[in-house]
């Protein structure tokens, strides 16, 4: 299949694309490099363009079959102080993108969401039928995404599978392309940082949660699982089945404690951090229930936190050597 990459310079759409390419389908990346690298997209046909710019979709649409759709602003925090700059981009920017593929006779599509739609979960592990109800800008521009979706389906026959991902995280086993965002706010890249003495000592957001070691807990997914789990979503909806909405997870919990501790012991180094208040809005604990992918799209996580973090510290110690843009 020839498959369109939507934001694949960026971190999770390029280890996708590589994800893609070695089992045979054709990709072109289209991405405007707001947030993503060119170097990310090394050895595929890149087509530089905004998803809000029509006649640039229009052209790259023209002889694909599917799509995938990695683009969007993705910092919860900021989402709150300029709600126009992720409304303009992740609805606005992703209606575009429908309407154009509608127009092309494309129908199938796979969208990066997040378990940021369900917002402050009353249980966890969490299942996809619970409410829906974000707690923030980012999170509503996904949740809008996700239903907008679920209309043209209704509508035209428009096949999806919305991917709601937990903590994204590691790198590709490569070393060659890795997590890169400008700022940095993941918990993994910043604690790798500290602990190379590359970076500040790391901020832990209250220590006073209800969790067994009083740290948030979350469900730190590798990147090549995540990248997996599009192939599986594309197999499905190549088969001609119904549209999809699954959590993207391990099943596992991890606190941040836990995550600094995996940290010392993959670099041999301890992590310098101090405990700071709690963030407004941070649930106490993201964990998903994946067995809903498992059954319907066969599969699962099968990478743990200490291939996490090996990844990831190979992926910063390449890095540094390496100039990136
Ligand atoms: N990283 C995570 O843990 C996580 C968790 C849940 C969901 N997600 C979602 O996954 C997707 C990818 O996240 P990521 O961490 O790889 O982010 P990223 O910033 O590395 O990648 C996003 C890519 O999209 C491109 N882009 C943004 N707006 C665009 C536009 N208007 N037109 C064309 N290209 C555009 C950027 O240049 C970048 O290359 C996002 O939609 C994000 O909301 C990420």
């Amino acid at each position: 299949m020839v498959v369109l990459v939507i934001g694949g310079a960026g971190y999770i759409g390029s280890h996708t694309a590589r994800a893609l390419k070695a089992v045979g389908h054709e990709v072109i990346i289209f991405d405007n490099l707001s947030t993503g690298y060119e170097f990310l997209a090394a050895g595929f046909k890149l087509v530089k363009g905004d998803v809000l710019d029509k006649s640039a979709l229009t052209s790259v649409l023209s002889g694909c079959d599917a799509i995938m759709h990695f683009a969007a602003h993705a910092y919860v925090g900021e989402s709150v102080t300029n709600p126009r700059k992720y409304f303009r981009n992740n609805v606005e920017g992703g209606l575009a993108l429908l309407n154009a593929a509608v127009d092309a006779g494309i129908n199938k599509i796979i969208f990066s969401s997040t378990c940021a739609v369900y917002g402050v979960p009353a249980k966890v592990p969490i299942e996809e039928n619970i409410p829906r109800q974000p707690v923030n800008p980012y999170g509503v521009s996904k949740l809008f995404f996700e239903q907008a979706l679920e209309a043209y389906d209704r509508a035209y026959g428009f096949r999806y599978a919305s991917l709601r991902y937990f903590n994204a995280a590691g790198a590709d086993e490569s070393g060659e392309i890795g997590e890169l965002h400008e700022p940095e706010t993941h918990l993994i890249p910043l604690a790798l940082r500290a602990a190379a003495g590359v970076g500040p000592a790391l901020q832990v957001f209250g220590s006073d949660y209800p969790t067994p070691d009083g740290t948030c807990i979350r469900d730190y997914i590798h990147v090549n699982d995540l990248a997996t789990a599009h192939l599986r979503a594309l197999e499905h909806l190549e088969a001609g089945k119904e549209s999809v909405a699954v959590n993207v997870g391990t099943g596992v919990g991890e606190s941040v404690r836990e995550v600094i501790s995996a940290v010392e012991k993959v670099t041999g180094k301890s992590v310098p951090h101090t405990v700071v208040p709690r963030r407004p809005g941070d649930p106490p604990a993201l964990v998903a229930n994946p067995a809903k992918a498992q059954s319907l799209l066969n599969w699962k996580a099968t990478r743990g936190l200490n291939e996490i973090v090996s990844t990831a510290w190979s992926w910063e110690e390449h890095r540094r050597g390496v100039r990136v843009r």
